[in-house]
Order: structure tokens, then C-alpha cells, then sequence
């Protein structure tokens, strides 16, 4: 194949006429098809792609997904590498930043993040305004955004010295309104940050913390926290993702974006699919009635949850790793019940046709919410915790976003099919 055929020949069968269009990276660029017209004064063409299912929307440099083979990369670094020896925030610098620290940056960047973890008094007194039974997801959409009244200087974005201010403080303070969230749904005072604890052992130093002076996490659970935060924190352009650089490409603040990003992270598709295969897990009620269950998925009556995704059409990496973290916990926690009918559920599911022909194999949340209710956290903390692992992806794209000259706002174009041009009948009229 030579270099200079590197081009996709386009015959409109419309008018006969054949247009050339570039090839880079395996895609042509959209708007080369505008060119494609009948008339000279027509729009030109459009591509349709609801979902966005077969269309790039930037070039990046942050995450590399191989659906078929089952690959996740980090900046070119294999999940399972950095969740078995790396750190949550050595992660986050990574993603954010492009390269692995050195041990002074990584020290630099661990003390900004721990000196940030406090929240203004203010935010305490709006949490208090939610009802007692609030869904922590639901506040933390709202203090995330309402962040960005505390700083009115984060919107100027063009300042990479002012981005790096909100991102530090993004980071740092997810956890503690998360906690927060959760102190008030079930009426507890909130718990302060600890900065002498790394920032899983603070995390749940927040939202355990009852009578003793001083928390001390329990270290398997501290670090099972912290590698499941590893591998939550970016997923290339996932529908959260999205939003935070659609909102971003407006030149809203970060604050606003990632309030828009928790949103979107808050549906059961996404962030809330864990929540979903524990209900299904429940329902299942033993080994011996999956057989049954399955058959049921097959007939189309519901999907197994926790099974299949847009990009994976192989076992999910992060499933594995979970998969593995989960005996590490349960040794602390006491064994979750359902952990045997989930193993039970994939084996069969992994042998069985339907799912084989369909690539559907186990994806991240088939096996988390079984470790976060080990662990102690109710359901509707499972997106939450979602979140605090993400920030780093979102911000790192937010940012990627900003710095690349080829990017605008986002603004798709549409195809209507509504009436065409009538006139406005009056009310008597009708
Ligand atoms: N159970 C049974 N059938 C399924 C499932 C499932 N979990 N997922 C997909 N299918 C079938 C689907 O019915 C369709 O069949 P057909 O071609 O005969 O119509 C085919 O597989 C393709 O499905 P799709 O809905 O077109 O695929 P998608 O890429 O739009 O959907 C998905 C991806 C994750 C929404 C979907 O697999 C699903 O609903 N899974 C269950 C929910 C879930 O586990 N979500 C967590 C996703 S991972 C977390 C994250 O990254 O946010």
C-alpha cells in the first residue's frame, strides 16, 4: 500500500461525480463530506450518527482502549501495572500531567492535593439544606457546581497557572463532599479531613469516623480503595467524559463542568450500572436458579447487568483486576454472598452462544458493587464513588480539550424531520 493512496474515493450516485477524500488515522474528517452536493447552492452532506457510536470527536493523548483485545492504557501504561504498583494520585498526576512524577513532583503534588481538602464552612451550611434523604449523587451535582462561586477566578481557563489551581482543588475536594453528602443522608455530623492519611485512608476516615480521636483505616481496605479509584480514573470519551468537554468547550469554569459530568455520570447506564447488578444478583437469589435467569436474558425480557460495552467486545481489564481485589477484601470484610452467583452467573454466561456470538463479557461494575457492600457503602454511594476516581480523567480531558487549536465549541448539527413551513392557526380556530 504507497503513502499517496492514503484516500477514500467517494462516488455520489446522485450526480456520477466521485470526490477524494484524506485518510489519517483510519478516519476521514466530517466536514470533507460538505463538499458532496447536487446543487452548487445545497448544504452539502452530513454524517448521522446518533450516540455518537462510530464518530472521534478530538485526538487524544490520555487513554488508549483496545474494545477487541481487552487493553486499557494509561499515557501508554497498562492498567493492571499501574493498579498493582502505582497510587491513586501518582495515577492522577500521570493523567493529568502526561508523564510518571519523580519522587519530588509526586511529593509536590500529594501536598497540594492534602492541603486542599478542606471545603469552605458555607458549602456545610447548603448540604443542610437538602432533605435527610437526599442521594448523595444529587449533592454532589450541586456543591461540585456550587464550587465555582467560591472561586470566580477558575474562569479564566486560558491561565495554565489558574487551571492547575482548580484542578488540584477538584481532585482534593471530591472526596470530602462526597463523605459530606453521605454524613447528611444518614444524619451524622460531618466528618473533618485528616491530612496526616493518604487520600483513600482519608476518604474513608470521613465517612467512617465516629467517636475516636484518630481514624485509622484498615490497610487492605485503605489500598483496595485506592486501586479501585485507579481504575476509575479515565475511560477515553465515555458519555461523562463527554459532557465535561462539551461544557468546557464553552468556556465555562471546570467547576461547572464537572457539576455537568457528575450528572451524567449519575444515569443507571453509566456511573449507576454497579447499583443494577447487585439488584440483579439479589433477584437471581441462588446458583442454582441461574440457568433460569439466563434464559430469561436470552427471550429478551431484561439484559444481564454488569455484562457488555460500547468499546469492550473482551473481558473488561478492570473487571479482572476487581475480580482479584475482591478475595483481598472479603478477607477483611467477611465474604458478600453474592460474589458466588456472580462467578456462577459469568462462567455461564461466558459458555453460553448468545452472549458469545453478541461479545458480551463481564464489564467494571459486574463486580465493584459487590466489593463496595462489602466494604460497608450503601448503593447510592457506588456513583459517588464512581466520581472521585474519575476527576482526574475529566479534568485531564477538560484541559486537553482547551489546549487543542482544532477544537470549538461543541455544537453537532442536525437532521430535521419536523413540519415543514405552516401558518399559526388561531386558538378559536382550532
Ligand atoms: N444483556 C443482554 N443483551 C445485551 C446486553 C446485556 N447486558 N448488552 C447488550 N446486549 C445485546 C443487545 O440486546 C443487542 O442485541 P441485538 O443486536 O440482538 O439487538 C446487542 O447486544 C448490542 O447491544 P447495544 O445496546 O447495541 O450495545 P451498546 O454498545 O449500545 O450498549 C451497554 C452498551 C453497556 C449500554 C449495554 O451492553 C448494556 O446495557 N449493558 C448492561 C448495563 C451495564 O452493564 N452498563 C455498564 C457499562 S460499563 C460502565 C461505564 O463505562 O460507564
Amino acid at each position: 500500500m504507497s503513502e499517496d493512496k492514503d484516500t477514500l474515493t467517494v462516488t455520489d450516485n446522485r450526480t456520477g461525480k466521485s470526490y477524494e477524500l484524506p485518510i489519517e488515522n483510519d478516519s476521514i474528517r466530517a466536514m470533507d463530506l460538505r463538499a458532496i452536493k447536487v446543487n452548487e447552492d445545497d448544504f452539502g452532506m452530513l454524517s448521522y450518527d446518533p450516540g455518537y457510536k462510530n464518530t472521534a470527536s478530538c485526538r487524544s493523548e490520555i487513554t488508549f482502549i483496545d474494545g477487541a483485545r481487552g487493553i486499557l492504557r494509561y499515557r501508554g501504561y497498562p492498567i493492571d501495572q499501574l493498579a498493582e504498583q502505582s497510587s491513586f494520585l501518582e495515577v492522577a498526576y500521570l493523567i493529568v500531567n502526561g508523564e510518571l512524577p519523580s519522587k519530588r513532583q509526586l511529593d509536590d503534588w500529594v501536598g497540594e492535593v492534602t492541603i486542599h481538602t478542606f471545603v469552605h464552612e458555607n458549602v456545610k451550611k447548603f448540604i443542610d439544606g437538602f432533605h435527610h434523604d437526599a442521594h448523595p449523587m444529587g449533592i454532589l451535582v450541586s456543591t461540585v457546581g456550587a464550587l465555582s462561586t467560591f472561586y470566580p477566578g477558575a474562569k479564566v481557563i486560558e491561565d495554565p497557572r489558574i487551571r492547575h489551581e482548580q484542578i488540584i482543588r477538584l481532585i482534593a475536594k471530591f472526596p470530602t463532599l462526597a463523605a459530606f453528602a453521605y454524613r447528611h443522608s444518614i444524619g451524622m455530623r460531618y466528618a473533618y479531613p485528616d491530612n496526616d492519611l493518604s487520600f483513600a485512608g482519608n476518604f474513608l476516615n470521613m465517612m467512617w469516623k465516629t467517636t475516636e480521636l484518630q481514624y485509622e483505616p484498615n490497610p487492605v481496605l485503605e489500598e483496595a480503595m485506592d486501586k479501585l479509584f485507579i481504575l476509575h480514573a479515565d475511560h477515553e470519551q465515555n458519555c461523562s467524559t463527554t459532557a465535561m468537554r462539551t461544557i468546557g468547550s464553552s468556556d465555562a469554569d471546570p467547576y461547572s463542568a464537572a457539576a455537568g459530568a457528575v450528572a451524567a455520570l449519575y444515569g443507571p447506564k453509566h456511573g449507576g450500572a454497579n447499583e443494577a447488578v447487585l439488584k440483579m444478583l439479589e433477584e437471581v437469589g441462588s446458583v442454582h436458579d441461574i440457568p433460569d435467569y439466563v434464559k430469561r436474558v436470552k427471550a429478551g425480557d431484561f439484559r444481564l447487568m454488569g455484562f457488555g460495552h460500547r468499546v469492550y467486545k473482551n473481558y473488561d481489564p478492570r473487571a479482572k483486576v476487581i475480580r482479584e481485589l475482591a478475595h483481598q477484601v472479603f478477607d477483611v470484610t467477611g465474604k458478600n454472598p453474592l460474589i458466588d452467583i456472580a462467578v456462577e452467573l459469568e462462567k455461564i454466561a461466558l459458555e453460553d452462544e448468545f452472549f458469545v456470538n453478541k461479545k458480551l463479557y463481564p464489564n467494571v461494575d459486574f463486580y465493584s458493587g459487590i466489593i463496595y457492600q462489602a466494604m460497608g457503602f450503601p448503593v447510592s454511594m457506588f456513583p459517588v464513588l464512581f466520581a472521585i476516581g474519575r476527576i482526574p480523567g475529566w479534568l485531564a480531558q477538560w484541559q486537553e480539550n482547551l489546549s487543542d487549536d482544532e477544537q470549538a465549541i461543541a455544537r453537532p448539527r442536525q437532521i430535521y424531520i419536523g413540519e415543514d413551513e405552516r401558518d399559526y392557526v388561531p386558538l378559536s380556530e382550532r
